[in-house]
């Protein structure tokens, strides 16, 4: 029996992937871990949840042994652009919370899912089909929680065998929960400012390619390297996973054979450019497709095409 917790489970990624994990295993086997915001809807409907602040281990410890929990997906985290705001509070949400987590899975026998990110690359990483193995020296409060946390899951899974695994995420797309305070969070917003407005102003400047990723493909990491056989795990922790590859303008471009009358302008933010400058333009992700079978499913056409229906639909309803 799986008995699982996420933490941060009212973020971006954390909303939607609770409630697959709880299709898939059943609602009372996934306890949503909250902090600060309440759920709502599906979320507080579809089984329990409890306050879990990561930088506490009390209560942390307390929610893992009342609900017997072998599993913890960690998604409470603090974005790059929020974190380059406030970076104390990036690390200790982003290196403390991590180490709780990782203590209360050595005492308690869990395994544990850590997102890292492309942030946990930097300027001088080779940003052109970035290996999975290569140089590590993030510029960004951000990246340097990412490179920790990749770091202590191997030791802890080197040092007391816990089962630590874990990927690399480029920027997630989604339009269920906004991001909060990404770099990469121009590609959601410019989905929601077409359908609105039919005009978007861009804070990453032409030319800045990034990787990507649609939710449901990010979901599926997630769940699908939990639950890979551990005996083909050469890395465990930190793959590098891609999807799709873009700049604002090619984005601009797909967003516009559906919108044809979408105009993008650009201001271009500096510390938001900054930090992207510094990350892959496109990641290798060959180790994840050998070691788990990663293949994700949509690419930049089928993703817009789902994204615009589904905003439509919700813009249309007056949701947004
Ligand atoms: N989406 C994240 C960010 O922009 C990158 O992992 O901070």
């Amino acid at each position: 029996m799986k008995n699982i917790l996420v933490t941060g489970s009212v973020g971006q990624i954390g909303s939607e992937l609770t409630l697959e994990l709880r299709n898939r295993f059943g609602g009372s086997n996934v306890v949503a871990g909250i902090n600060r915001t309440q759920p709502t809807g599906e979320l507080a409907e579809t089984g329990p949840y409890m306050k879990v602040d990561t930088t506490n281990l009390e209560e942390l410890a307390s929610t893992v042994k009342k609900y017997n929990i072998d599993t913890i997906y960690h998604l409470a985290a603090v974005l790059s652009a929020v974190g380059e705001k406030n970076p104390g509070l990036a690390w200790n949400i982003g290196v403390n919370g991590l180490y709780n987590v990782l203590e209360v899975a050595r005492e308690f026998n869990c395994a544990v899912f850590f997102p890292s990110s492309i942030g946990a690359f930097g300027p001088t990483t080779p940003l052109d089909n970035t290996p999975q193995d290569t140089i590590q020296r993030p510029t960004s409060m951000y990246g340097i929680t990412k490179v920790t946390g990749e770091m202590l899951c191997d030791y802890y899974y080197l040092r007391f065998g816990v089962d630590t695994r874990g990927v690399r995420y480029p920027g997630i797309i989604s339009n269920a929960t906004l991001p909060g305070g990404g770099t990469t969070d121009y590609a959601v917003e410019i989905y929601y400012e077409a359908v609105k407005h039919q005009k978007f102003t861009c804070p990453l400047g032409k030319g800045t390619f990034l990787d990507m990723m649609y939710m449901p493909d990010a979901i599926d990491a997630a769940i699908n390297l939990m639950e890979a056989d551990p005996s083909k795990l050469k890395h465990r922790n930190a793959f590098n996973i891609s999807a799709m590859s873009f700049d604002p303008e090619i984005l601009a471009t797909e967003i516009r054979k559906h919108i044809p009358g979408f105009v993008m302008s650009y201001d271009v933010d500096p510390m938001k450019q900054k930090i992207a400058d510094s990350w892959p333009n496109y990641m290798n992700d060959a180790a994840a497709r050998e070691e788990w079978g990663w293949n994700p499913v949509y690419n930049l056409e089928s993703m817009t095409v789902d994204m615009l229906k589904v905003i439509r639909d919700k813009h249309s309803k007056g949701l947004i």
